[in-house]
């Protein structure tokens, strides 16, 4: 029996929908190559080894509990990374252990620099997702010699212990010989200036970051995360056309 077209169209489907199906991830979509901070978490706490899957060269770490911290955090990393062309990413500080910090600039080849944003608590206490990284660094580290950072606090001056937790990770990482580039943030909710203070610490720093790190400053540029195509053959009458109202697809479909 020959096979007809039809039937070879067919097998091709089937073949093509097979291979796409058994290499999806080995050929494409597990790493995150792209430009997105923020990184698929693939369930590894090894930071060393997730800055390396996804190839990137800078990080940002937040220390947050309603979310102040993490929001500055996102924004700095986009514009750190647009602005310098350094791929980067933003964490959650409980997401990863921090035994192999010390090693971060010489086991990600090319890696530049580390940010924290870290709001403080309580009676000058950390935010939760930092109480097992201040454990680690307290009692685990000793020698950070050759870790770059920088670091912006967030707090309230009408609390008595002002941006503890910033002053307290600066003074940590200093006394372990890690090296700090530009100023401590203070940025304070308490006067309602958090944004003109985040704004100034960050203009000071970027103006450093040209120097230290040898960065040079690209143009920044709009990179947006969507890729809008116009399809001219379509008119508003076409089934395909969505204006808006629910959708079939979704609405019918049982749970
Ligand atoms: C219950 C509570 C306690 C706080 N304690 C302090 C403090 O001791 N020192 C300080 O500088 N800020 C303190 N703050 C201010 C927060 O750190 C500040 O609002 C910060 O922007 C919150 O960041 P987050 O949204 O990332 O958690 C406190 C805020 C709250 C709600
Ligand atoms: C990602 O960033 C690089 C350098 O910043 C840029 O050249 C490239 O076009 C960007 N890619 C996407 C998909 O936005
Ligand atoms: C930091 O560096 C100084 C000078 O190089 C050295 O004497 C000191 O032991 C170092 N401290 C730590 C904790 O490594
Ligand atoms: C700062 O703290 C004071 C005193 O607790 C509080 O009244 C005020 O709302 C806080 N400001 C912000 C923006 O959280």
């Amino acid at each position: 029996m020959a096979l007809d077209t039809l039937d070879i169209s067919v097998l091709a489907a089937i073949v093509v929908a097979l291979i796409v199906f058994f290499t999806k991830g080995s050929l494409w979509g597990t790493s995150n190559s792209g430009n997105s901070t923020t990184v698929s978490s693939s369930g590894s706490r090894d930071l060393i080894e997730v800055l390396n899957e996804n190839n990137k060269k800078a990080l940002v770490i937040y220390g947050s509990q309603t979310g102040t911290a993490e929001d500055y955090a996102h924004k700095y990393a986009k514009e750190f990374q647009a602005r310098f062309g350094i791929p980067t990413m933003c964490i959650d500080m409980s997401d990863f252990d921090y035994d192999n910090l010390p090693e971060v600039f010489d086991q990600v080849s090319g890696f530049k620099l580390i940010t924290f944003f870290m709001a403080t608590y309580g009676e000058g206490e950390p935010t939760d997702n930092a109480v097992d990284f201040f454990e680690c660094v307290d009692n685990e580290l000793t020698d950070l010699n050759g870790l770059k950072f920088s670091c912006f606090g967030l707090g309230n001056s009408t609390y008595e212990f002002y941006n503890a937790m910033g002053k307290r990770l600066t003074q940590t990482l200093l006394e372990k010989n890690a090296t700090m580039v530009g100023e401590l943030g203070l940025g304070d909710d308490g006067a309602g200036s958090m944004d003109e203070d985040y704004l100034a610490w960050k203009d000071g720093l970027f103006d450093l970051l040209k120097d230290s790190l040898n960065l040079e400053e690209k143009e920044v540029s709009y990179e947006p995360s969507l890729k809008v195509t116009e399809v001219s053959d379509l008119t508003i009458e076409d089934k395909q056309v969505a204006l808006g109202e629910p959708n079939a697809k979704y609405t019918l479909r049982a749970c």
